[in-house]
C-alpha cells in the first residue's frame, strides 16, 4: 500500500467520509450480534458510484481488499472486516437515493444504502407495495438484501430478492461502472450476470444500485395468531388455502413454545394474546382483494382452525392489533440475543419434510446437548426454519466444541432430507467450512473459477462464502 493510499481515498470521497478512528470505526467493524469482532484500515464511506468507483480503483492499484457493508444486518459475517487491520470497509449507506419510481411499469430504482422500511414506504406513497419484509428492515438496505439474497416472511408469496430484483448496478473489480438497470421482465440475451451478483455477498463486485419489482398490495389483510398441537396441521391447513384459493397466503410463520418463553423471559411478552400456552404457535397472514372478504375469510379461518384442532386463534382487528401480532414474530431474535449467544441454523428442506427435520432434531437434541434449548421458528411456508441453539441460563457460553457439533446435527438432519444448509442467511465468514463440507465439488469449482474470472486480484470480501 502506497504511503498516499489514505490521503488518496480521503481525496476521492471527502476527508469527513473516510474514518479511520478506533470509535468511529466500531460500529462498522463489529457485526449487530456482537459475535464478530473485525478490524478494519479504515470506512470509506461514498455517496455516489463514481466515488466506489474511485474507491475500488485505488484499493485494486494498492492491493487493498475491500468489504463491502449496508446495514449491517446480516447473520453470517458477511459485511465484517477480519482483524488484520488491512480491510477498508465500503459502507454504503450514504447511498440512499430513488432514482426513479416508475408506476407504469411496476418498479423503482433505488441505491444500495435506502433502507428496505424507506423502500417499501415508497412504494406504498405511490399506491404500490416493495414485499421484501425482514426483522431488520429498519436498518437493512437494498445493496445487503440483493448482496446476500435476503429472504423473509414474505417469500411464500412474493419471492426472494432475487425474484423482486429486475436490474442492478455494480463496480467491477477494475473500478468499471457496470450498468444493467434495465426494467425488463424478459431479456433472454445469454448468460443472466446480474444472478450472480445477487447473492453474491460482495464477492464478485459491489452492488450500488437495484431496480425492484413492486406489487399490487391487496385491498386489506387477515392476520392471526393460533396456538396449535401439531406443525403437520399447519401444512396442511396452507395447502389446503393454496388448493382453493390459489396464491393469497402472504406469510405463515410458525414458532414454538421455546420462542414463546424466550420472549417471555426477555422482551416482556409475559402472555401471548391467546388463551393458553401451546407447543407450537401460527402466524400468518392472508392478502385480500376484495372489499368486504373479511367476514368471509373471518369464518373460513374458525372452520380452518377446527380443521387444525386448534380452539385458540386470534384474528387482528386494526392495523395496531396486526402490528402487534408481528412484533411478537419479529422480536424473537432480540429475545434469543438477549439470552446470550446462540449458535443459529438458517436451514431449508422440502416443506414436506419440515415434521420429518423437526421430529429429527428434537428425538436426540436434548438428550445430547444438555446444557441448551433448541429453538424453532421461521417461514414454514417456504420451507425455511431457524433451528437455533441458546445457552439455557443467561448469559452462559456454549463451548466451541459444543457449538461445533450442534452445528454439524443440523446441518446433517436437513441435508439428509435434500435440504440446504443455508436458506436466506447466506454463507458469509461463518458458514465456509459448511461449504466445503456440502456443496457439490463441481459447483464449487464453477464458483472459484467464475471468482477468479470476476476478481483476478481477489480484492472483493477475501475469506467471505469461498475459502
Ligand atoms: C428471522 O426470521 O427472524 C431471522 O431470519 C432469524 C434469526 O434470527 O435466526
Ligand atoms: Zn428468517
Amino acid at each position: 500500500m502506497s504511503p498516499d493510499f489514505l490521503e488518496n481515498l480521503a481525496a476521492a470521497v471527502g476527508q469527513a467520509n473516510l474514518l479511520t478512528s478506533h470509535d468511529d470505526r466500531v460500529p462498522f467493524d463489529t457485526d449487530w450480534r456482537g459475535v464478530l469482532d473485525g478490524r478494519s484500515l479504515g470506512v470509506v464511506r461514498p455517496s455516489r458510484v463514481e466515488e466506489v468507483a474511485e474507491t475500488v480503483r485505488l484499493c485494486a492499484k494498492n492491493s487493498v481488499t475491500i468489504v463491502p457493508q449496508g446495514g449491517n444486518t446480516g447473520m453470517c459475517g458477511g459485511a465484517t472486516p477480519d482483524g488484520s487491520a488491512q480491510q477498508l470497509v465500503v459502507s454504503l449507506t450514504r447511498m440512499r437515493a430513488i432514482r426513479e419510481l416508475d408506476i407504469t411499469s411496476n418498479c423503482m430504482t433505488v441505491e444500495a444504502g435506502l433502507s428496505l422500511f424507506e423502500a417499501q414506504e415508497a412504494a406504498a406513497g405511490n399506491g404500490l407495495m416493495m414485499p421484501l419484509s425482514i426483522a431488520s428492515e429498519g436498518s437493512a438496505t437494498i445493496g445487503g438484501a440483493v448482496s446476500t439474497n435476503a429472504g423473509g416472511v414474505n417469500v411464500l408469496r412474493y419471492g426472494n430478492m432475487r425474484d423482486l430484483t429486475l436490474g442492478i448496478e455494480a463496480v467491477l473489480a477494475d473500478g468499471t461502472i457496470w450498468s444493467d438497470l434495465k426494467k425488463l421482465h424478459k431479456n433472454n440475451t445469454g448468460y443472466d450476470l446480474k444472478q450472480l451478483f445477487i447473492g453474491g455477498e460482495g464477492t464478485l463486485g459491489i452492488v450500488t444500485a437495484a431496480c425492484i419489482k413492486l406489487h399490487h398490495p391487496p385491498s386489506s389483510r387477515l392476520t392471526f395468531l393460533a396456538g396449535i398441537k401439531s406443525v403437520q396441521s399447519a401444512l396442511s391447513s396452507l395447502k389446503d388455502i393454496q388448493g382453493r384459493f390459489g396464491k393469497i397466503v402472504e406469510s405463515w410463520e410458525l414458532f414454538s413454545d421455546v420462542s414463546a418463553n424466550l420472549l417471555a423471559r426477555n422482551c416482556g411478552y409475559e402472555r401471548l394474546p391467546l388463551q393458553a400456552t401451546h407447543p407450537w404457535y401460527l402466524l400468518g397472514e392472508i392478502a385480500l382483494y376484495d372489499d368486504g372478504d373479511e367476514d368471509i375469510w373471518a369464518e373460513r379461518l374458525v372452520e380452518m382452525a377446527g380443521r387444525m384442532q386448534c380452539d385458540d386463534i386470534v384474528l387482528a382487528m386494526s392495523q395496531s392489533q396486526r402490528e402487534n401480532l408481528w412484533a411478537i414474530r419479529e422480536n424473537i431474535s432480540e429475545a434469543e440475543r438477549a439470552q446470550g449467544k446462540s449458535i443459529k441454523h438458517d436451514v431449508s428442506v422440502p416443506t414436506g419434510a419440515i415434521p420429518d427435520l423437526i421430529a429429527r432434531v428434537l428425538n436426540s437434541f436434548e438428550t445430547r446437548f444438555t446444557d441448551c434449548q433448541i429453538n424453532i421458528f421461521g417461514h414454514v411456508g417456504d420451507g425455511n426454519l431457524h433451528i437455533n441453539a441458546i445457552p439455557r441460563e443467561i448469559g452462559v457460553q456454549i463451548g466451541a466444541d459444543t457449538a461445533a457439533a450442534i452445528s454439524e446435527f443440523v446441518y446433517d438432519a436437513a441435508v439428509a432430507l435434500d435440504g440446504s444448509f443455508s436458506a436466506e442467511h447466506g454463507i458469509g465468514s461463518m458458514k465456509t467450512a459448511q461449504m466445503a463440507k456440502y456443496k457439490e465439488p463441481p459447483a464449487l469449482e464453477l464458483m472459484r473459477q467464475i471468482k477468479a474470472a470476476l476478481d483476478p486480484m481477489g480484492i472483493f470480501n477475501p475469506g467471505k462464502v469461498l475459502t
